[in-house]
């Protein structure tokens, strides 16, 4: 089993790690022979979307997932807190070998089309009347921490949106991997998927947490 990274951030700012990131750790770990033997040979951008403590992309560094010399990790948060604690936990964890970079956007707004073969997306997935507005200052902590929970209908706004954009930010032989919660409606969201671009989604890993169903399913062309 593979070591879980040491986190330690201000929670009343990021996103603690919960059942959702160990069932995206736990499924990673599932994954690693598939993921070394798919991007061995060549230079492969990782980019985790929504970072928050950086608990997964460290735990990828971490345990050489990717293999270091052939990966490039980018961790996008919108909530530039996020960020900060994504370097710090990267350090923490003594991945200063790795190569990795922060960047504060809206999940892939200022990335170039078709360069990204990892994505790895735990979202806001809790159903709400609506998705929090942005604060406008950094100071606003409440208010960050609420993007990172709250998914407008169904939980599945925020989603949507990336689901619709994975056709531009996907390499040719990319994956992705995105967390749902059973109220998003999963299997119907997949269906619709499927049919829409003809791209195979498979289910990774599911497991009960409390009174939540977590799925993880990966996509790919
Ligand atoms: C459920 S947390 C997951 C955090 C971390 N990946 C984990 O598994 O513990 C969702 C994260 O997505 C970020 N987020 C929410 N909306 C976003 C958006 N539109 N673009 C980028 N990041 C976003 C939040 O700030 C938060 O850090």
């Amino acid at each position: 089993m593979l070591p879980t990274p040491y986190v330690k951030c201000d929670y009343t700012k990021v996103y603690e790690p919960a059942e959702d990131s160990f069932l995206l750790l736990d499924c990673l770990e599932k994954e690693q022979d598939f993921l070394k033997q798919r991007f061995s040979c060549r230079l492969t951008i990782v980019c985790e979307i929504g970072s928050g403590s950086g608990i997964v992309t460290t735990f990828l560094m971490q345990n050489g997932i990717i293999p270091q010399e052939n990966s490039i990790h980018l961790a996008v948060d919108i909530n530039p807190w996020a960020l900060e604690a994504t370097l710090d936990t990267a350090k923490l964890n003594s991945c200063q070998n790795s190569f990795l970079d922060v960047i504060q956007m809206d999940l892939n707004s200022s990335l170039r089309n078709n360069q990204v073969d990892v994505l790895i997306f735990n979202p806001p997935y809790v159903p709400a009347e609506c998705v929090p507005d942005v604060p406008g200052s950094r100071e606003e902590a409440d208010q960050w921490l609420d993007l990172a929970l709250l998914g407008g209908k169904d939980g599945m706004a925020i989603t949507d949106k990336l689901l619709q954009k994975l056709e531009q930010i996907l390499s040719p032989d990319g994956i992705a991997y995105i967390l749902f919660c059973a109220r998003n409606n999963p299997e119907k969201v997949i269906q619709k998927f499927r049919k829409a671009y003809g791209w195979n989604v498979k289910l990774v890993e599911t497991r009960k947490a409390g009174w939540e169903v977590l799925s993880v399913y990966s996509f790919t062309r």
